[in-house]
């Protein structure tokens, strides 16, 4: 009725074939005789002509034509005189023979086209519109064919998808709880889940064996580019596995989804350990795409009269390959950089190896040039580099000097969006203290099984046990998170034990899980992938906004539906709620 073809479709082959096509007014152009309206469906754009002699009413009807109409038209394709290489129909136009004008539109409120004139506020109220726009429309098409890719290959390898519940109990995960009121538990309250975790691990003590769910979760937590309150997990999980195991399965995931999407092959991803990536990279997301290791200098800096060198922890830099010739005013702004709040750092020294060979330092005054080239050497520098080196309390040293290494990556051109690489981040500390709660809390979740070789640390120093805990890491971003569990109620027991809890703490929040460690529960460990930071990063974005239909803002409001909102006084009252007059809490 409506179609024949879609706007993406047609060709030279397809000359002189009758046709019919539906979709939206991209642009409008009258040239008098003849107007020329560019018709866009999500498949492609198709050039109509309407021509005044052959049909002078319809002419003047298509001249009227407003952007975003709804039209159904009827015509012949011809060859195009002018062609369009740039579209898929572009040696085609439709000689349009007869027009229904389905809807009329109101004039957008931003232009749909590849840029957008429009702001971020605007096109999230009108986000209808937004997602006309083609590079939308791309990402959504990315993120349905990894999500039908991700169902694939689980399918292939024996995995089945269960649903989970949506209203549960709270489950600290390390982010607040979103709550839902009950009606008719009058003064209880369900949480949405931050992930189907425990119900996974129930899942394994059934014997489902290879579980995986494309699930929502929800987290109260402030928001960045790579966050939203709800986002999407591929979650999964296996039993009777050992960690290399479940590496191997979800590394095979992650080669699927790449080769099959965007076409590209990974070779074995590396390991690295969580102590190795902080002490060479300040992180434990490296991006490996690029070198720039840090160099550790206190056993050359310390005790020539520099205070703050011989102060500090640590000594540690990098080298940036080639940008001796930074000028002073280059500089300045790198230390600037380095000194905001957000980085940390208290000053930055600096040191070019220049073209001839000589030193340049900022701190010339306590090391002479000899010194200098000694430093060069620990840095295996060539004439042309630059060294940038922090100081300070160790951890806050190499945090920093992680954003600087990534800062300098990013100025360097090493940080390429269509450049993957893909690193494992294992043996991560099992807990970690909270200044705030004064008391170890988990780095990972309360479920997280320690290693075998460091539990008998749990007491003396439980800082250092490390767990078997890993991370997926994809140019520097955190993809994908997992472990083995504890698949035993003692151990379990234990670990709640650590973080303090009392027995009835634990039994109150978690007495069903550790009632079904009793049964019979197979040793077991899993993994969730970020779902929407994994097609954001195959689409070449850090920000996952763009790759989520209907996302949320920076407070996390809905500027379309204007969500949150208050509830009006009968519902309030159903559900025993009284609020209280309060400012909102901006994040
Ligand atoms: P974790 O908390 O590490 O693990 O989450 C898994 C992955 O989800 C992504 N992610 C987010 N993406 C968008 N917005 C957010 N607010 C957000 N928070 C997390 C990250 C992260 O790697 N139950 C465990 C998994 C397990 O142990 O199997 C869990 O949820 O990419």
């Amino acid at each position: 009725m409506y179609r024949t073809h879609n706007c993406g479709e047609l060709s030279q082959a397809n000359i002189g074939l009758k046709v019919k096509l539906s979709g939206w007014v991209q642009t409008n152009r009258d040239f008098g005789g003849m107007t020329f309206v560019d018709l866009r469906d999500r498949y492609g754009i198709t050039q109509l002509v309407f021509n005044s002699e052959t049909h002078p009413e319809l002419s003047e009807k298509a001249r009227k034509l407003g952007r975003e109409f709804v039209l159904m038209v009827e015509g012949t394709v011809a060859e195009r005189s002018n062609k369009n290489p740039k579209l898929s129909t572009g040696d085609i136009e439709i000689m349009v023979s007869s027009m229904n004008i389905l809807n009329p539109s109101l004039t957008p409120p931003f232009t749909i086209e590849d840029e957008s004139d429009g702001g971020d506020e605007l096109r999230m109220k009108y986000r209808y519109l937004d997602l006309r726009r083609n590079p939308l429309q791309r990402n959504l098409m990315l993120r349905h064919r990894v999500n039908s890719e991700a169902r694939i290959y689980l399918s292939q390898q024996g995995f089945i998808e269960v649903e989970t519940p949506f209203l549960i109990k709270s489950t600290p995960e390390g982010a607040r709880d979103f709550v839902v009121p009950s009606r008719m538990n009058a003064g209880q309250f369900y949480a949405l889940p931050q992930s189907p975790q425990t119900f996974k691990q129930l899942l394994m003590v059934s014997g489902y064996d290879k579980y995986f769910q494309m699930v929502k979760c929800f987290r109260d937590e402030d928001l960045r580019a790579d966050r939203q309150p709800e986002f999407s997990q591929i979650d999964c999980e296996m039993s009777f596995v050992t960690r290399d195991d479940v590496l191997n399965t979800f590394e095979g995931l992650a080669k699927h989804l790449f080769k099959t999407v965007v076409d590209v092959n990974f070779d074995n991803v590396p390991h690295m350990s969580y102590a190795d990536a902080m002490y060479n990279y300040g992180s434990d997301k490296p991006d490996i795409r690029f070198g720039m290791k840090f160099v550790y200098l206190d056993d050359i800096v310390k005790g020539q009269g520099f205070n703050v060198f011989d102060s500090a922890e640590s000594v540690i830099g990098v080298k940036a390959q080639g940008c001796a010739s930074y000028t002073r005013k280059e500089l300045d702004k790198l230390i600037e950089f380095v000194k905001r709040p957000q980085v940390g750092a208290k000053g930055l020294v600096y040191v070019k190896h220049n073209e001839d060979g000589t030193f340049k330092s900022s701190v010339d005054k306590f090391y002479d040039n000899e010194k200098l080239k000694s430093w060069g050497e620990k840095f295996d520098s060539k004439p042309g580099d630059l060294l940038l080196i922090l100081a300070g309390d160790t951890e806050k040293t190499q945090t920093a000097l992680n954003v600087l290494r990534l800062e300098m990556g990013e100025r360097m051109g090493l940080r390429k969006a269509d450049d993957f690489s893909l690193l494992w981040i294992v043996d991560f500390p099992l807990l970690e203290w909270s200044e705030d709660d004064e008391r170890w809390v988990a780095r990972h979740h309360p479920f997280t099984r320690p290693l075998e070789e460091d539990l008998h640390l749990i007491d003396s120093e439980p800082g250092k046990v490390r767990a078997a805990a890993y991370d997926l890491v994809l140019n520097g971003n955190e993809i994908a998170g997992g472990s083995i569990r504890i698949h035993e109620r003692d151990l379990q027991e234990k670990m709640f034990e650590v973080l303090g809890l009392s027995e009835e703490e634990a039994e109150e929040k978690f007495g069903f899980l550790m009632g079904a460690l009793q049964y019979g529960a197979p040793p077991h460990g899993g993994i969730a992938f970020g779902f929407d930071r994994l097609v954001a990063l195959m689409g070449g974005s850090e920000s996952i906004r763009d790759y989520i239909a209907f996302p949320k803002n920076n407070s996390g409001r809905d500027v379309m539906i204007d969500a949150p909102s208050p509830l009006d006084k009968d519902q309030l009252d159903e559900l025993s709620l009284e609020v209280k007059k309060r400012e909102s809490v901006q994040p």
